[in-house]
């Protein structure tokens, strides 16, 4: 079974490589050519895209290719539509034409955030910014071109080949400032590429078994923090005693923030639909982060 990979050098497109590179059936593009692997080729030239494909012929794209900057997208709505919406519009038009399943991530910022209760994927979508918007435009496209498809909506991703992901800001600020304020309103799951890799995988046999279902589904571990809890989990785990006696941390609401991008409070998503679908155990944040906390160096 050939599958494609688009988005091939970021956090999850990264980690995707290096768990399948060994595999020949595995095709990675990429705007960057990180690797003498990787096929140029990216949603922002969906069009010269799709000429390679067509010559590929795979029966599964995985599109970890997206705009992910939340603020910057409040400017530049014109490349983020394009990226997350349009060209995702002409790929799975593409994928119902040549019966090409497509696999494609969403996120948490397609709900409202309103509330404290658990979302689950058919609750309402209202994101209250423009990059949820552009993600759930994104969403609908794949949705009426009658593709095959699956999407996972992700909350707060982070992995081994990220560079700028929340949990390596604190870090940073931690380690430059010695003095973080993080806020205590935004509930959410910090979700590991390492377990939406292995949910993939399960996808991945379902459609070698023929028992494969279209569908969206919420993803993220079990259980919610805030971001000022998180934040200090991170540097509980990461810092020595010594260290740690030396950093500072207050929290504070988003509102006081005055960020360009609203953000939803409540990112608690339902994972049921998922675990149910595919058999999966999902565990709890901690068990994720203290795994991925021992592997990196900042
Ligand atoms: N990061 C999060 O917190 C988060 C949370 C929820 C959901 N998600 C979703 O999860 C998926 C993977 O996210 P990620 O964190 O791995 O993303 P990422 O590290 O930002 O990588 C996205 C990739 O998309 C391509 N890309 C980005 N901007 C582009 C542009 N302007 N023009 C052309 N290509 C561009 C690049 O791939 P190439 O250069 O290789 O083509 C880039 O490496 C995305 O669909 C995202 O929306 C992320």
């Amino acid at each position: 079974m050939k599958v494609c990979i688009i988005g091939s050098s970021g956090q999850l497109g990264y980690h995707l490589y290096e768990k399948f590179k060994k595999n020949s059936n595995y095709y990675f593009f990429s705007s960057k050519i990180l690797k003498p692997q990787f096929i140029k080729g990216s949603l922002t030239h969906v069009n010269q895209l799709i000429l390679k494909l067509k010559k590929i012929k795979p029966s599964v794209i995985i599109n970890c290719s997206a705009y992910t900057n939340v603020d910057r997208a409040e400017i530049e709505k014109k490349k983020a539509i394009i990226l997350n919406s349009k060209s995702v519009k002409i790929l799975s038009e593409f994928c119902y034409k040549n019966k090409v399943i497509l696999i494609h991530f969403s996120t948490d910022y397609v709900y409202s955030g309103k509330g404290k209760n658990m979302w689950k994927e058919n609750s309402l979508s209202k994101p209250i910014n423009y990059y949820g918007i552009s993600k759930f435009n994104g969403e609908k496209s794949i949705i009426k071109s009658n593709c095959k498809f699956i999407i996972l909506r992700l909350s707060w991703l982070y992995g081994i080949y990220g560079k700028e992901n929340f949990i390596i800001k604190i870090i940073k600020l931690a380690k430059i400032d010695k003095k973080i304020t993080m806020v205590n309103d935004q509930f959410g799951s910090p979700t590991s590429t390492e377990l939406v890799i292995l949910v993939l995988k399960k996808i991945l046999n379902k459609i070698k078994q023929n028992k494969f279902k279209s569908g969206v589904f919420n993803l993220c571990p079990k259980q919610s923090v805030n971001r000022y809890e998180l934040s200090k989990y991170i540097l509980n785990n990461y810092f020595n005693r010594k260290f740690l006696q030396s950093i500072k941390i207050y929290s504070t609401s988003t509102k006081n923030l005055n960020l360009l991008a609203l953000r939803p409070l409540n990112s608690r998503m339902n994972t049921n639909k998922i675990k149910k679908f595919l058999k999966v155990e999902i565990k709890n944040w901690k068990f994720y982060l203290d795994k991925y906390l021992k592997n990196i160096k900042v």
